[in-house]
């Protein structure tokens, strides 16, 4: 067995002395997002130092735990707060609790974060439905022995955001009158923000959003077979791009500011997407 899976594998164990909760999906909550795990039913919460070997985020925003617990029907386990590449944890332990999700039982990934807006027809505080995303710049999550008790070597990621998931995603945010705006996510190690220069180099790529999370996890999600979606929340628009300099807080801001709408759409998006399974007889 190689050494990521052991590792997986001791965390699921850890996981497991403390909850039998089996979650239908799994959300990620981005920078100033998370507040939305306290709203849920809570059945039951793990801090991420509980578990032997999980990397624990430094990010300040990020708190730092599962929380398990049922939106509407919909059983789901949150991460409340995330880890990124930028911290110095390898690629495989920043994408550790993705997998450890699949292992739990979800089927489905939910990906959220904050993000720099690179379309100019977006605005600060805007949504963004990924639909496709650009990883090349942090490694692949999958490099070194192919995990095979998760999924194949060369996994094909011509629909890595299912299409299923972003048609819900599309139907609720229109009958809850939240505009979304859809586009490519490309991600870049950070933790500095990108210069004026780089955020055209992200454009003439073809991205509509850059940030420094999410593509590698959808990478590995894809590698184990889950479906797959994600929300950007526009936090500012791309260095160059308006008068302002970026910082942290600024991000944390915009991020608060949209929560309440950001709340509305996962909390009937998570709840139609728990139904599409029933209804197929899954
Ligand atoms: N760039 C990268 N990551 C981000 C940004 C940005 O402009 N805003 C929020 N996260």
């Amino acid at each position: 067995m190689s050494a990521v899976y052991e590792k997986l594998q001791s965390c699921y164990e850890s996981i497991r002395k403390k909850t039998d909760f089996v979650p239908q999906v799994a959300l990620i909550l981005g920078s100033g997002l998370g507040d939305f795990a306290e709203d849920i039913q809570i059945s039951q919460t793990v801090s991420y130092e509980e578990i032997q070997g999980f990397p624990v985020s430094t990010v300040p925003g990020h708190k730092g735990r599962f929380v398990f617990g049922y939106v509407g029907q919909v059983p789901v386990v949150i991460m409340q707060g995330r880890v990124h590449y930028y911290e110095g944890y390898s690629i495989t332990d920043v994408v550790l609790p993705v997998r450890l999700m699949k292992l739990l039982g979800a089927q489905i990934l939910f990906l959220t974060n904050a993000a720099g807006g690179i379309n100019f027809d977006f605005e600060a505080g805007d949504f963004m439905m990924i639909t496709d995303q650009i990883s090349d710049f942090v490694p692949s999550p999958l490099i070194g022995e192919n995990l095979e008790e998760l999924g194949e070597r060369f996994p094909d990621m011509s629909q890595i955001y299912d299409k299923d998931l972003q048609e819900i995603l599309r139907r609720t945010a229109k009958s809850l009158g939240i505009r979304l705006q859809e586009g490519v996510y490309l991600q870049l190690t950070g933790p500095n923000f990108e210069s004026p220069a780089e955020v055209r180099m992200c454009r003439i790529l073809g991205a509509d959003a850059v940030g420094m999370s999410t593509a590698c996890e959808a990478v590995a999600a894809n590698h184990c077979g889950m479906k797959i979606c994600g929300i950007s929340c526009i936090t500012n628009l791309g260095c160059g791009m308006s008068e302002q300099s970026l910082s942290h807080q600024e991000v944390q801001e915009i991020a608060d500011k949209k929560a309440p709408d950001f709340k509305r759409l996962l909390t009937e998006a998570i709840q139609e997407m728990g139904k599409n399974k029933t209804d197929k007889g899954e």
